[in-house]
């Protein structure tokens, strides 16, 4: 069933887990997320960009999702992630998405506030909960690019600010994650994460969590992520799958024999994350 991601993550919250946010361009991405989601019994959000509503089509892409989602045994919510201006928000609203992130995480703090404030006044009309960003993920993700030496990490008492002034319901902090894969092991900062958290009572959201260990994850759901976002490691799975298939059978001319398997590989790491974050068996 479609839900609101408000009720998601405040379950989440309340019982110490985080749900995963998957983002998904395509048909396939959205069978593997929601058969993961099935398999598992967990809540999920499904989770939309800027670019993947470039590629594919909002009309499409809403449709894909919506479908599955009115279909799905488990509860399922469509997100728009990384928001990038207030016409996407809207766009978004009018297609039924059941949140909204809007990034204004790279506007100076007070116009960041006033951005948000903004999207909860449309948004919240309409029932829809706001994720807001504060400080900046390092990385690429779709438009999102951010040098490690911009890279500044969430201050603890802008982010209470920040979620007082704007009326935002859920908060992605930075503390040394980021998009894309890690060079190297990441490192996050769990003594800032517990001081957002003491002075936070919002759903706080991890965003670039491919490729942290499975240790790092647990921690952060401990100290109070309840929402987390995978992206890098499910196109890698996608792609490596039509990589080795198209490798073993180089004269396969049908597509849905080259996709059908990536499915599977999608799914898997899907079912993976959800274990990892505490989530099966709560939906
Ligand atoms: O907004 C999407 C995510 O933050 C994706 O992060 O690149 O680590 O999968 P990722
Ligand atoms: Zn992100």
């Amino acid at each position: 069933m479609l839900v609101s991601s408000k009720e998601l993550l405040l379950d989440a919250q309340k019982n110490g887990y985080a749900v995963g946010a998957f983002n998904t361009n395509n048909l396939e991405i959205t069978h593997a997320i929601i058969a993961a989601a099935e398999a598992q019994r967990a809540p999920v959000l499904v989770q939309v960009s800027a670019g993947a509503i470039k590629y594919a089509g909002i009309d499409f892409l809403s449709l894909i999702v919506q479908t599955h989602a009115h279909r799905a045994r488990v509860p399922v919510a469509i997100h728009l992630d990384h928001g990038p201006d207030f016409e996407t928000v809207m766009l978004c609203l009018r297609f039924g998405f059941t949140s909204i992130m809007r990034d204004a995480s790279k506007l100076p703090f007070e116009q960041n506030v006033a951005e948000i404030r903004k999207v909860v006044e449309a948004a919240h009309a309409l029932g829809v909960p706001v994720e807001a960003e504060l400080g900046r993920i390092a990385g690429a993700e779709e438009h999102v690019v951010v040098s490690e030496r911009e890279k500044t990490m969430t201050d603890p008492d802008e982010a209470a600010q920040l979620v007082d002034l704007s009326g935002c319901d859920f908060l992605a902090v930075s503390i040394g994650n980021a998009h894309g894969f890690y060079k190297g092991e990441p490192d996050l900062d769990f003594d800032r994460l517990k001081a957002i958290r003491d002075k936070v009572s919002v759903p706080l959201v991890l965003h670039g969590a491919s490729g942290i260990p499975d240790h790092q994850i647990r921690t952060a759901v401990g100290l109070g992520i309840c929402k987390i976002n995978i992206d890098t490691e499910i196109r890698h799975a996608f792609t490596q799958s039509v990589r080795q298939t198209l490798a073993e059978k180089p004269e396969e001319i049908d597509p849905r024999k080259v996709l059908s398997p990536s499915i599977a590989a999608m799914q898997a790491v899907v079912e993976r994350k959800i274990e990892l974050f505490g989530s099966q068996g709560k939906g």
